[in-house]
């Protein structure tokens, strides 16, 4: 299937991307400042899963950012929309076949750790996979990657001191933290917040980890940066709405972006 879904694009662009960039929901602005710009659909790659959720446009982005050259995923896919695991971690496998070597991750999630607020950006530091059913399930493919990977550090500490300086420089506080996914679609209630708090989660969200799992299995250095879009259930005095947190995304956005961009520079 990758074998197929590579040839398809190479049949389009020779173009062989450094960085991976996914984008969650409402942050598409960054793609305005790409030089080169060739798009590719997701539904026109033969076997590639298409996003459905809403927000999320479902197509690869490829050209020049910062002097690098990037691929973009605008759109992602998740466990909700009915996808197995692998099929959720597709794009990330074919832009590696393709060059890739670093992968930002950015997504929307709800807020645990008290101090924070909705707005707020998150550096992931860690995460935890234990709610989520493993990409690497299966027979492994030795070209890709090792049967037992190591994640003792899935998010690059070189990465992140990178974009913690480039934070730094623009003035930008980013606070720190474990990601959690769950499969989602629903919201979670007080209870599971309160147990996901007394497991060390600090920010919770319905995509990233198993994306974070598969990228460093199959060799990328990694990182990920998490937009609090709301004080999760429970702690929030009121119900959460996709509205508010696709409203948070479009807010932060060119905060994001900038600090993606002064970030890519110096990877
Ligand atoms: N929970 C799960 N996923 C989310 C949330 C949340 O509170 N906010 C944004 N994505």
């Amino acid at each position: 299937m990758l074998e197929q879904q590579f040839e398809y694009i190479r049949s389009i662009t020779d173009f062989s991307p450094e960085i991976l960039i996914i984008l969650g929901s409402g942050l598409g602005d960054i793609c305005d400042g790409i030089e080169d710009r060739i798009e590719i659909e997701y539904g026109d790659i033969p076997s590639l899963p298409v996003s459905t959720a809403p927000k999320h446009e479902g197509k690869f982005i490829f050209g020049t950012l910062s002097g690098r050259r990037v691929a973009i995923m605008q759109g992602r896919v998740h466990l909700y929309e009915g996808y197995t695991p692998q099929e959720a971690v597709n794009h990330i496998r074919l832009i590696r076949l393709l060059g890739a070597k670093y992968l930002v991750i950015t997504n929307a999630a709800g807020g645990i750790n008290i101090g924070f607020r909705p707005g707020d950006l998150m550096m992931i530091d860690d995460h935890i996979s234990l709610f989520v059913p493993s990409p690497l399930v299966g027979k492994n493919d030795d070209k890709l990657g090792t049967r037992f990977p190591d994640m003792s550090e899935v998010y690059s500490k070189r990465l992140r001191k990178i974009i913690s300086d480039c934070a730094d420089d623009i003035g930008v506080k980013l606070q720190n933290g474990v990601y959690v996914q769950l499969t989602g679609p629903a919201f979670e209630t007080p209870a599971e917040i309160r147990a996901l708090a007394s497991l060390g989660a600090d920010a919770v969200g319905m995509s990233s980890v198993i994306e974070a799992e598969a990228a460093k299995h199959c060799g990328y250095e990694v990182c990920g940066i998490s937009l609090i879009s709301n004080l999760a259930c429970g702690i929030s005095k009121t119900p959460i709405t996709a509205e508010e947190v696709h409203e948070a995304g479009e807010k932060i956005t060119p905060v994001l972006s900038r600090l993606i961009i002064n970030s890519i520079g110096k990877f």
